[in-house]
């Protein structure tokens, strides 16, 4: 495992896990998964991950406790991670949310929390006096923020008076936005960049194809897993497959190791399995020469998939014929 090049209490691995899956029906995984997450968890730790991520929303506070639960005694070794979904984040409100998050997970500190995403209408000035009072008595060491534009970002940092050390947000090769302000942000003001989807929810595996969608509601409503889109994947994948095969690896850890580049980027991929964990752990070691990456920006940059509203019927249409 590789960590970030940053000083920080604990270290932090550039594979973490994301547990969204954890205790949420929507991924469509079913009863035997919630064993398997412990397993899932327990393997993790085994090969150096050290940041989990998690969220209260997540199976609604389910995630939190099947986490929580898993780490066990490891808990105070970890980089345990959670979000505040900010419906109202006033600074009261911040400070009870962490409490309950703290005592689903069984921690006596969160070590990152995070507002899950900007709150339209109240201002981090309220919300990071919260997270203030939290870092002041102990219960939060570091403060996130998630799904972050710059401007807001740097923002909530002046509110907090302190670094706000990572911003998650949407990064893999078919989101590849942070690369412009965010990346080149965290790499010159030492925060961190965490990647989520960062396979694409399972797109960028090579896994799927139109004739062969994945199930559950979550990637039902993704448009990159429309059968136009899945085929409109081909060349890229193609890609990742080449490069992959070079590295005798497959192509989610090629997708993987093609965002780990930048120092300051961390992946949290979920997993539906132990061997999914493995492989991505894995994926931390794999250095791409400069010719690989290159072709790797190419067949991601001619990638065009059908989204926003131009996705809607479609996804509506999909939806209908199941
Ligand atoms: N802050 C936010 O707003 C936000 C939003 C979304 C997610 N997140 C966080 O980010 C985490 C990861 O994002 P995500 O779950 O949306 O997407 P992801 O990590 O890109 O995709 C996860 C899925 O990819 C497949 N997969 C994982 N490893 C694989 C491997 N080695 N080989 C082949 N397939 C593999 C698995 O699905 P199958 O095996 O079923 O194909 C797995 O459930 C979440 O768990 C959550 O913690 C945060």
């Amino acid at each position: 495992m590789r960590y970030v090049p940053l000083d920080t209490p604990k270290p932090i691995s550039k594979i973490g896990l994301g547990t969204w899956q954890f205790g949420s029906r929507e991924w469509g995984y079913g009863p035997d998964y919630e064993q398997r997450a412990a397993q899932i968890v327990r393997r993790a730790l085994d090969l150096g991950v050290t940041l989990f991520d998690t969220a209260e929303i997540y199976g609604f506070g389910r995630s939190e406790r099947i986490l929580g639960a898993a780490l066990g005694d490891d808990r105070a070794k970890v980089v345990v991670a959670s979000k505040i979904f900010p419906v109202l984040p006033l600074a009261p409100v911040v400070q009870q949310r962490a409490v309950a998050s703290a005592a689903r997970l069984g921690v006596a500190g969160i070590d990152l929390y995070q507002v899950h995403q900007p709150n339209p209408v109240v201002a981090d000035t309220t919300t990071m006096r919260g997270m203030r009072t939290l870092q002041d008595v102990g219960l939060v060491g570091e403060v996130g923020v998630s799904n972050y534009g710059l401007r807001r970002w740097r923002f909530a940092e002046a509110a907090l008076g302190r670094r706000v050390l990572s911003n998650q947000v949407r990064y893999s090769m078919v989101d590849r936005s942070p690369e412009k302000d965010l990346i080149p942000y965290a790499e010159q003001a030492g925060r961190i960049v965490i990647a989520y989807s960062p396979l694409g929810q399972g797109f960028l595996s090579g896994r799927y194809d139109a004739r062969n969608p994945p199930a559950g509601a979550v990637r039902r409503a993704n448009p990159y897993f429309l059968p136009e889109n899945l085929e409109r994947g081909t060349e890229l994948i193609a890609t990742l497959r080449e490069v992959a095969d070079a590295h005798d690896a497959t192509p989610s850890q090629i997708a993987l190791a093609y965002l780990l580049r930048h120092p300051n980027v961390v992946a949290i991929p979920g997993a539906s399995a132990v061997e999914q964990v493995e492989r991505n752990a894995a994926a931390a070691e794999i250095d791409l020469a400069d010719d690989e990456y290159a072709a790797l920006v190419t067949a991601a940059h001619a990638f065009r998939p059908v989204t926003g509203l131009a996705a809607v019927p479609k996804l509506i249409r999909a939806r209908t014929r199941k």
